[in-house]
């Protein structure tokens, strides 16, 4: 029911319009317009101070604290930094809770007083994940709340340098009367955290819910009133999670963390390439191994291809990990480019191990894994294929060679296939560099042809 003091306000960018509209007039979006009620202005505003500064006179930043999980004080730049606002979002059941969790127990380790805030679950639920994951430690607390009062009246109390509140959408500023997780109750209370973690020197971290689209849910202003965004990844049944920042204003973007979720928690994963190997004795058809980088870290992933007779008059495209138009692209030039006969086949391509791949340098293995199930014929087992393939199927140099070359060798594979004008520098010895003029030759080289085809 609309009342004289309603407004429609846009979920994704904040616009605001005095009807209903189907699509936000500001940002283009559908259907993310909602009623919200006009709030009373926020009372007693503080006289104000004056914000001049000698610049000399003020203190760098304090020092960072560590989780002392690895994983996730690399990305976030080395640590947390006292007094910012770190928002974790992620799909329902990845796993931020234990995540959180595990932190705030590993930073209570490390000497740090650390308040958890559930607006979720329950004490015991909380408690119980705790003991599955090895987390109760003396300096923990915990309040179950979901009134933004009260938890500042907590944190006062117990001036934790650490908290964890999860998640925001369920805490409520009284003040406002609008329901918890709508548009102004988000901003309203992202803007008392903040506040909160500048007064009380903690670091706040946010677990934030995300929509169907995987972004997270609430205005983009929520976004930018945090001081770092993180995603939690990967697939609900692969057990494979990982950590990014979206954006982090004490570190960089392109750090990674790398997870696995086991029946104790979260368990870092110290040596990832060797996770997305699949290990076997004999090597098969349809399979390509491959360099990718994930932020500034190589890995190793193996690319799958099945390739089968259809009878559709669409044959189909499937692709898992990759995005499904570089496929039909990489299948474009693999049929006319280099003559491999793909129209009447249905090909399906996953890569390994639930990661989610768009680097181009993935094409040269895309295309071999593909032929190579084509014609059922295996590629050699210690040879790995990095290269982006263009349009004229030519295979195109990539960055980084040299680090993807070194993590190749690190792991026993001898041979690095790449583009022919690619510069090999600082390449490790220990591995043979074999420069490819374009798809067709690269299928030559390895005897990948049409003689043998079924
Ligand atoms: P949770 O942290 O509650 O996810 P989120 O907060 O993102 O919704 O994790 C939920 C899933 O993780 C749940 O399906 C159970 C699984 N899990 C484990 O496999 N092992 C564990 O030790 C824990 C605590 C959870
Ligand atoms: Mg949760």
């Amino acid at each position: 029911m609309k009342t004289e003091r309603s407004m429609y306000v846009c979920g994704e960018c904040g616009g605001a319009s005095l009807q209903w509209l189907g699509r936000c007039p500001a940002c283009g979006s559908f259907g993310t317009m909602r009623e919200e009620r006009e709030e009373p202005p926020r009372r007693g505003t503080k006289a104000r101070e004056s914000s001049l500064l000698r610049m000399e006179t003020v203190e760098g930043e304090s020092p960072r604290l560590r989780t002392g999980i690895g994983e996730l004080d690399r990305v976030l730049g080395g640590g947390a930094v006292p007094g910012s606002l770190v928002l974790l979002g992620g799909e329902p059941g990845i796993g931020k809770s234990t995540l959180l969790l595990q932190a705030a127990s590993s930073f209570a380790m490390g000497g740090a007083k650390v308040l958890l805030v559930s607006g979720e679950e329950s004490a015991a639920q909380i408690a119980s994940r705790a003991r599955r994951t090895f987390s109760l430690n003396p300096d923990l607390y915990l309040a179950c709340e979901t009134d933004m009062e009260s938890v500042e009246g907590v944190a006062r109390e117990l001036s934790p340098q650490v908290m964890v509140v999860d998640s925001i959408q369920t805490m409520r500023s009284p003040e406002l009367e609008s329901s918890p997780g709508g548009v102004n109750q988000l901003r309203e209370c992202v803007a008392r955290m903040q506040a909160l973690a500048k007064e009380t020197g903690a670091v706040i971290f946010l677990v934030g819910h995300v929509t169907k689209e995987g972004v997270l849910a609430g205005p983009r202003l929520v976004e930018h009133m945090v001081d770092c965004v993180l995603y939690f990844e990967g697939e609900r049944f692969d057990s494979l999670r990982v950590l990014r920042a979206a954006k982090n204003r004490f570190g960089s973007v392109s750090e990674v963390g790398i997870f696995e979720m086991t029946d104790a928690g979260l368990r870092e994963v110290e040596d990832p390439s060797r996770l997305f190997l699949d290990a076997r004795e004999k090597p098969v058809p349809g399979t390509a191994v491959t360099v990718i980088m994930e932020g500034k870290r190589p890995l190793l992933v193996e690319v799958q291809a099945l390739v089968a007779p259809s009878r559709l008059p669409a044959p189909k495209r499937v692709s898992t990990g990759m995005d499904g138009r570089r496929l039909a692209i990489n299948v474009a030039v693999l049929e006319r480019k280099a003559k491999v006969a793909l129209s009447e086949r249905d090909i399906y391509v996953g890569v390994c191990g639930g990661l989610q791949v768009s680097e181009p340098a993935l094409d040269l293995g895309v295309c071999m894994a593909i032929a190579s199930s084509r014609y059922d014929r295996t590629l050699p087992p210690h040879a790995v294929f990095v290269g982006e393939v263009s349009l004229t199927g030519e295979v195109r140099p990539v960055s980084r060679i040299g680090e993807r070359a070194r993590e190749a060798s690190r792991l026993g594979f001898l041979s690095l296939v790449i583009s022919d004008k690619a510069r090999a520098q600082g390449l490790p010895h220990g591995i043979e560099v074999v420069g490819v003029r374009d798809v067709a030759h690269a299928l030559a080289a390895f005897g990948i042809s049409r003689a043998r085809e079924h």
